[in-house]
């Protein structure tokens, strides 16, 4: 099968990837029926905006996967507008930066902006592609009712198994009345209206607790992996993380909230610890988790937004310490870990070892001994296996 990368937009056509390119799962596309629900609207509400309108446009998007969103409304923005857009994760923005090149779509006046920067303010039109996760749904309600005024166009959609009572009700607290359209396409969209005499309920994020019965303090901003209890499979890996060596360089990959650089810190105060999350949430995540329990270790961390192990130089480290994912988005996915894995290797140094936990049925043991020519199971319990490659020359 090849994967469809042909997106109709009435006469135009863009070619459309997910990012990274060499998906395995071919039956995936980089839109979906919600996204084009959305986009109708928006490139009907874009032709129908008076040309000669007072203030240029201004366009927010938030939560564009694969850059559907931005390269779809791009076909139509007036060329004095901006648009904005939102995104938690470094795969996202580099999938629509990939996209807009292929389509020839102009960055002129395009803001990349991340989850954790300000929204603009008071945009015209927001393009909204619900987040599965309800803590950043909040975070993000709070943000918009701050941002958009009651002029301000909404254009919500989703999977209608997505648009729960829960979800309907987290829009009329935080913004105003709403409903849920009729399904179209498997897909509805969330109509609601600004209610200005409507205080939105106060957002605790970051959210902090502490782990077990310890000093320690994880502070989880609101889209970052297990923001409210500790992943069983992190819990089984602190219990078998790596002695290093002084000054090791150690490398978090996918560090999530921090809680596995901040036991390795516990146990050698004296190395050098990169923390590496393709989330942007994650990364100031496990910048606040040391920040809060070790400030003066600081110095010698380094926090990096990345896709994997991109911007680590080759034969660089002592130590990759991994958890890693097993989905992207809502697609279940090896390939991730697979890249994962295959980055430790360039970037380890000759005799450096990569140590992972994995979910006891995933096929880990088997890639890393292709890849390293040999893996050693460390540990294992009814559910999870420690696994340990040494790069050898
Ligand atoms: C299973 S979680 C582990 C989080 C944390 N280390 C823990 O043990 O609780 C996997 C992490 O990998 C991150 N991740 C997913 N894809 C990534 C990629 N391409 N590059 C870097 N990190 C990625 C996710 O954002 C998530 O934080």
């Amino acid at each position: 099968m090849i994967m469809n990368t042909l997106f109709s937009l009435g006469a135009t056509k863009l070619h459309l990837q997910r990012w990274p390119l060499n998906q395995p799962n071919q039956s995936l596309q980089a839109w979906d029926a919600a996204d084009e629900l959305i986009l109708e609207q928006a490139i009907a509400y874009c032709r129908a905006r008076p040309a000669n309108a007072s203030n240029p446009l201004q366009v927010l998007i938030l939560n564009d996967a694969f850059g559907a969103l931005s390269c779809g409304v791009s076909t139509v923005l007036p060329i004095e507008s901006a648009l904005f857009v939102v995104q938690d994760s470094v795969l996202s923005q580099h999938a629509s930066r990939h996209n807009r090149t292929q389509n020839a779509i102009s960055n002129h006046a395009l803001y990349e902006l991340t989850s954790l920067d300000p929204l603009p303010t008071a945009p015209h039109l927001v393009l909204y592609k619900l987040p599965s996760n309800h803590s950043y749904l909040k975070y993000q309600l709070a943000a918009l009712k701050q941002s958009i005024t009651p002029h301000t166009r909404l254009i919500i959609a989703a999977k209608a198994k997505d648009i729960t009572r829960n979800v309907l009700s987290l829009f009329e607290q935080y913004i105003g009345p709403t409903q849920a359209s009729l399904t179209i396409k498997k897909c509805r969209y969330i109509e609601t209206e600004y209610d200005t005499t409507r205080q939105p309920p106060a957002t605790n994020f970051p959210l902090r607790w502490r782990l077990d019965n310890s000093n320690i303090m994880l502070v989880n901003h609101a889209n970052v992996f297990a923001r409210e209890q500790l992943d069983i499979g992190a819990r089984f890996f602190l219990d078998h993380l790596p002695t290093v060596a002084t000054n090791s360089t150690v490398i978090d990959l996918g560090c999530g909230n921090g809680v596995l650089s901040l036991q390795l810190l516990t146990q050698q105060p004296q190395c050098n610890l990169i923390a590496c999350d393709e989330s942007y949430m994650a990364v100031a995540s496990a910048q606040a988790t040391i920040m809060e329990n070790y400030p003066h270790f600081l110095a010698q961390c380094q926090f990096i937004a990345d896709d994997c192990l991109t911007r680590q130089a080759d034969n660089s480290a002592d130590w990759v310490i991994c958890n890693p994912p097993f989905h992207q988005q809502s697609a279940v996915t090896t390939h991730i870990a697979s890249q994962m894995f295959r980055d430790a290797k360039r970037v380890l140094k000759t005799g450096g070892r990569l140590r992972i936990v994995a979910n006891r049925h995933l096929p880990y043991r088997l890639q890393l001994e292709k890849l390293f020519g040999h893996c050693q199971q460390l540990a294992a319990n009814p559910k999870f296996v420690i696994l340990e490659s040494i790069k050898r020359s």
